[in-house]
């Protein structure tokens, strides 16, 4: 089977470790030129030696995707390198360990610096790209959001973070409308709670065994979800075997949440 990414420059942000990484690494597998747009540069320049060391093209850009200098640099240096940008996945977030709290304890700097990362930062990632795509007349971007933003159980818990997440959701939806006559898809990956570093940070083995457990439960597919279960929808989201699919929001997360 030829490869699905033959060629095509995807920047992914965020992809310094969890989910993102799991991108970075089978997009280069697909023959992508991969962009880890990151904020914690040592871990996307491991990304990018782990890419290269398979045999992949890979960069490592430190990016904090809430800057529009720093995405609109994202942009240009990614066009200076490859010389064009195909695919945007915007995968950055905060997630980290984000405790459960009574929803109304949060705090209104909290609530700012979730959605200055999970909302403007996409925004801006998509602002700094849609020149250049639109200049090939061709493009490919695909949102992160959560199954959070449906209203799963606990979700309340983390109320700035699934707020956000339905705001990618709405932003998808608007954006394919707004860059369809580009020929630019825009749609977006809904996954479940996922087994990262991130989702089980700040949780102790107690805690951690029974979200593990009634996750699980909750599923039509009653297992863990783990990083690599997303790489595929991405894969063809991004690929020409989806050209004709755009505002779509597709739930990753083996049947939690059935509509
Ligand atoms: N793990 C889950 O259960 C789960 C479930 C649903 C959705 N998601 C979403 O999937 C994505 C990845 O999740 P993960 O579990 O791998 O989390 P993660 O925290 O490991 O990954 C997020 C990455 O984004 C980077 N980042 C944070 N702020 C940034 C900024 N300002 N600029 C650039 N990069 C920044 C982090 O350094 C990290 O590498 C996130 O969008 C998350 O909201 C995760």
């Amino acid at each position: 089977m030829s490869p699905m990414l033959q060629d095509k420059v995807a920047i992914i942000t965020g992809a310094g470790r969890g989910i993102g990484r799991a991108y970075a690494l089978r997009f280069a597998r697909e023959g992508a030129k991969v962009v880890i747009a990151e904020v914690l540069l040592e871990n996307a320049q491991k990304v990018a030696r782990e890419i290269e060391a398979a045999g992949g093209t890979a960069i490592a850009l430190q990016t904090d995707v809430s800057q529009e200098t720093s995405t609109n640099e994202m942009a240009k240096k990614t066009v200076e390198r490859f010389g064009k940008i195909d695919i945007l996945v915007n995968n950055a977030a905060i997630y980290y360990g984000l405790p459960r709290k009574p929803w109304h304890t949060w705090t209104v700097e909290e609530w700012d610096r979730i959605f200055a990362v999970n909302v403007r930062g996409v925004w801006l990632c998509c602002k700094a790209v849609a020149p250049y795509m639109q200049q090939q007349k061709k493009g490919k971007i695909v949102n992160i959001a959560s199954g959070t933003a449906s209203g799963t159980p606990g979700a309340t818990q983390r109320l700035h973070y699934a707020t956000s997440k339905g705001a990618v959701i709405t932003m998808t939806r608007l954006l394919a409308r707004a860059m369809g006559e580009h020929n630019i898809c825009v749609n977006c990956i809904a996954p479940g709670a996922t087994m990262t570093e991130a989702s089980l940070a700040g949780l102790d083995a107690g805690g951690s065994a029974s979200l593990k457990s009634s996750t699980a439960q909750a599923r039509c597919i009653k297992r863990e979800e783990v990083p690599e279960d997303l790489v595929g929808a991405a894969v063809f989201l991004s690929s020409e075997d989806s050209d004709f699919v755009t505002g779509q929001i597709l739930p990753v997360d083996g049947g939690s949440w059935l509509r």
